[in-house]
């Protein structure tokens, strides 16, 4: 069987099209689930694009072992040497560089006539392998190339030194057949492409990302660029777990092998989720809160004669244990652990009894505890301390629309601070309290709110953005009164932005283990 190796950009490709910067705790708790994935390539980030993407790859590459961490430059010196220097502390280091081939690419965007980009692309590869053996080359818009030029320039690359060719569908504009005799045609054409690893990065703009992907597999493609959750720019890049689970599902059909643990797709989902504040459609296949739903009673009695008949994948393998367990404030430790240890957390004892503590508190207010609270409990109970955190919070309403909130903010766990606003409604007045006691001006963007399990005492879980003229912040809160989540949604962004914009230098601190899975 050829190996076939899974290279995740969700922090590159992935978050570039969020309109927020993740820090770099967030980044490296993704990183950590990605790597218990069994992912073979983590691409960091852009160290060249900002002081913060630097700085992001730098402590990712310093942290994160067991996967090639990889950064991305253009085909520029002082790309290189930027990404060169942000991997400096990794295990396996690779730098990702390349260039646009496609005409509208280079007579519209560069401005480069052909033999300039050859010369350029050859020119990044030779001056990456300077720092480093492992360079990736992407010919940027390959899909829409003129092939002899892209055979051309990829053979050039190759004997430059690259070790990893990738051939994009940059605007997804392929369709699979398309694509798989791209990567035949390159596999015949490129002289030396058996010295390389060949690369596929699809983008799913008609929808057909994950099916270009595995055709561009069957065609012999080496590598499988993607994100979780198929983020991405656009309408996204290729749902790695799609794949991942096309290629158990029909293991035989592909004839390939990877490290992926399947069991480890619905936690890493459900994290990139949360950090992000991207949700995951009810219907996306594999990891939708509906996809190993039964819901019409033709359907219902199959699954109950025989799973089969109406499933394909057992939610098992993806890590959703498919027995329903509900605790209730009744429920020891010792049950609350096992749980949790099914769910996949391996908490040690002096957490679990803080996890305990606020499992009962919990229990105490909603009586049946679900699956989806425990994961919200785990994301909160152990959350990194924070700059601003809600102490008390009390709402009057009057009249129709106007509404007074009183708030007690404990700032950097130390002083607690009072004040009161009116505002129009209960959360508005809640925002602009907050906003007089921590002196927060940025401007409210988005504002959303789901239940996180079932029933009328379900958890609310607010996610909230703000944006600063430099920078837009996520936050997220999660309490069975609405109120409450969305006061610590808006606080946890004014908190990220404070840290980051207002001199607390996160990546000097010590950056602690992941908080939510051990
Ligand atoms: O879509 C694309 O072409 C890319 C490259 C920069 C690898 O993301
Ligand atoms: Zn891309």
């Amino acid at each position: 069987m050829r190996r076939l190796y899974f290279f995740d950009t969700t922090l590159r490709d992935g978050e570039q099209s969020l309109g927020i910067t993740l820090n770099v705790r967030e980044k490296l708790d993704i990183a950590r689930q990605i790597v218990k994935l069994g992912v073979d390539v983590i691409e960091a980030g852009f160290p060249a694009s900002s002081p913060g993407d630097f700085e992001a790859v730098r402590i990712i590459a310093r942290e994160i072992k067991g996967a090639v961490i990889c950064g991305l430059s253009r085909s520029v010196p002082k790309d290189i040497d930027l990404c060169a220097e942000a991997l400096r502390g990794a295990e396996y280091p690779r730098i990702h560089t390349g260039i646009a081939v496609s005409p509208i690419h280079m007579e519209k965007k560069l401005r480069l006539s052909p033999d300039q980009v050859i010369e350029m692309a050859v020119g990044a590869v030779k001056h990456a392998k300077k720092y480093m053996n492992d360079v990736e080359f992407y010919a940027e818009d390959a899909f829409r190339s003129n092939r002899e030029f892209l055979v051309k320039i990829l053979a050039k690359v190759i004997d430059a030194g690259a070790t990893v060719v990738n051939i994009p569908d940059t605007v997804g504009y392929a369709t699979p057949w398309e694509y798989g005799e791209l990567v035949s045609y390159v596999k015949q054409q490129v002289p030396n492409i058996d010295k390389v690893i060949l690369s596929i990065h699809c983008h799913n703009d008609l929808g057909m990302a994950t099916a270009n992907s595995l055709a561009g597999i069957k065609a012999g493609a080496d590598q499988i660029e993607g994100t979780i959750n198929g983020i991405g720019e656009r309408a996204g890049n290729t749902s790695l777990e799609e794949v991942m689970m096309a290629i158990y599902t029909q293991k035989k059909d592909y004839g390939v092998e990877t490290k992926i643990k399947t069991r480890e797709i619905a936690a890493t989902s459900r994290l990139v989720s949360l950090i992000t504040g991207v949700p995951v459609p009810n219907h996306k296949a594999i990891v939708g809160a509906n996809a190993f739903m039964h819901a019409s009673g033709i359907h219902q009695d199959g699954v109950l004669k025989e799973t089969q008949t109406y499933e394909i994948i057992d939610p098992e393998i993806i890590g959703i244990p498919r027995n329903q367990i509900v605790l209730t404030a009744r429920s020891g430790r010792h049950a609350l652990k096992h749980r949790l240890q099914e769910l996949g957390y391996s908490l040690p004892d002096s957490q679990l009894e803080q996890v305990y503590e606020s499992f009962l508190l919990l229990a105490d207010k909603k009586q049946e505890i679900y699956d989806e609270d425990l994961h919200a409990l785990m994301g909160e109970t152990t959350a990194i301390p924070k700059l601003f955190r809600l102490k008390n919070i009390a709402v009057a309403t009057s009249g129709y629309q106007s509404a007074t909130a009183t708030i007690t903010i404990a700032i950097n766990d130390q002083e607690e601070v009072t004040d009161a606003a009116i505002g129009n409604g209960p959360v508005d007045a809640v925002f602009k309290a907050i906003d007089r006691i921590t002196g927060n001006q940025a401007r409210l963007d988005d504002f959303s709110l789901r239940s996180v399990s079932r029933g009328t005492e379900a958890q609310g879980n607010a996610t909230v953005k703000i944006s600063s003229a430099q920078n837009s912040y996520i936050g997220r809160g999660i309490n069975t009164d609405i109120i409450t989540a969305s006061a610590q949604a808006y606080l946890d962004a004014v908190s990220k932005l404070m840290e980051k914009e207002r001199g607390h230098n996160e990546s000097k601190a010590d950056l602690p283990d992941s908080p939510h899975r051990a």
